[in-house]
């Protein structure tokens, strides 16, 4: 099989990188400017209407431009920072950040319910049986849907510690196991079937399970592009029938443990008004475990964006698995303003309030940031882990 060495800029290792000169853009005041100006000619307009055209930036577009090419050939990776985040409330802070976003790429749904802007938060002594993003604790390294080109977070309020942003990127793992475990490579690019989380899979228009291995790397033009939503590889063992091989398995595992190791991670604090931008065809991203606080409210809360890129170059098909005739067919369930910071807490609020009442308060899960073995998805479903 051919599996070229990553010779390019995206291939780095985060012991080696200051993200601080190699990765940062800081506001400057004219930037802000603008930016403000532009939210003032936004307005009240709801998530889903704001564009280039609605939300105006003819100078700071341009530099943006420059930004995204850095996140195609560059390091994959930018961090804005400086932006003045005590001057604006939640909401306006929202639209700010998807009036940068669309000038970058489009947004699409985030799962079946159709938010445009999804909030990073944990609820999940709230709602039941939440998402990796709506539970606390850390997170293991994966790639968000293949949906998605960049994938992008912007800190609205920090937890009371810890909670790093942890990234790593997947040019500098594939060639650390072209070095040494050429054989796990193999399996990578040959990849793995992915199914759909169970209601995303309802209102999707693919179907659940892939029909083919989809691969977790391909390279087209010296660039390397990946798909790893480990949800997905879950799901496909516990929902989908698939049973993976031992071979399969050390793969992934392997995969992660290089991931993981302080070679090659970086880890990026935010502060509150930071937005970061990642290639999610080649960074991997994970979280670091953090302390939150009690009340909804005050929780870490960032927004996350998921960008789809039309200018560049097409995902090759048989990486696709979530397609963007899915994520729009999510849309209708979307309600208007339904992803407004203000909103979306007040919601969360007024649940955690009943459940503390009712004394129902839900327990929360076990931390994904636990890294397990693939090998325990099939043990999970076949009962093994709970006959123990
Ligand atoms: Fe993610």
């Amino acid at each position: 099989m051919d599996m070229p060495r990553i010779a390019t800029r995206a291939a780095w290792k985060g012991s080696e990188i200051d993200y601080r000169t190699e990765m940062m853009h800081r506001f400057t005041d004219d930037e802000v400017a603008e930016i403000d100006g532009a939210l003032k000619a936004c307005g009240d307009r709801d998530i889903a209407e704001i564009s280039r055209e609605t939300f105006p930036l003819p100078d700071m577009g341009q530099a943006l431009l420059g930004l995204r090419d850095e996140l195609l050939d560059g390091r994959g990776v930018v961090l804005m920072r400086g932006f003045p985040r005590d001057r604006y409330t939640a909401d306006e802070m929202a639209r700010i950040y998807v009036g940068l976003g669309v000038h970058l790429g489009r947004p699409v749904a985030q799962s079946w319910y159709g938010q445009l802007l999804g909030s990073v938060i944990d609820i999940s002594d709230v709602v039941e049986k939440v998402r990796g993003y709506n539970a606390g604790g850390g997170q293991h390294f994966h790639i968000d849907t293949s949906a998605c080109d960049i994938v992008s977070l912007m800190c609205l309020r920090r937890a009371l510690s810890g909670g790093a942003s942890r990234i790593v990127s997947l040019s500098a793992v594939h060639n650390q196991l072209l070095d040494t475990r050429p054989d796990l490579l193999e399996v990578l690019y040959r990849g793995y079937y992915n199914h759909h989380h169970e209601m995303d899979a309802k209102y999707a228009v693919t179907a659940p399970l892939s029909a083919e291995r989809i691969p977790v790397m391909t390279q087209t033009d010296g660039r390397l592009t990946g798909v790893l939503d480990s949800g997905n590889l879950r799901y496909a063992v516990q929902m989908g029938g698939v049973t993976l091989d031992p071979v399969e398995i050390e793969a992934y595992d392997e995969l992660q443990r290089i991931a993981r190791s302080e070679e090659f991670f970086l880890d990026m604090n935010f502060e509150e008004g930071d937005i970061q931008f990642l290639n999610n065809r080649t960074i991997m991203h994970a979280r670091t475990n953090y302390e939150d606080h009690p009340d909804v409210a005050r929780r870490r809360h960032l927004l996350r964006l998921w960008l789809r890129v039309d200018e560049w170059p097409a995902r090759l098909a048989h990486q696709l698995f979530l397609t963007d005739a899915d994520t729009t067919n999510w849309l209708q369930n979307r309600r208007p303003f339904m992803e407004l910071p203000s909103k979306y807490l007040a919601e969360m609020t007024a649940a955690q309030e009943k459940r503390r009442r009712e004394q129902t308060v839900l327990k929360p899960g076990q931390p994904s940031g636990t890294f397990p073995s693939a090998r325990s998805w099939q043990e999970e479903r076949d009962g093994v882990l709970a006959a123990r």
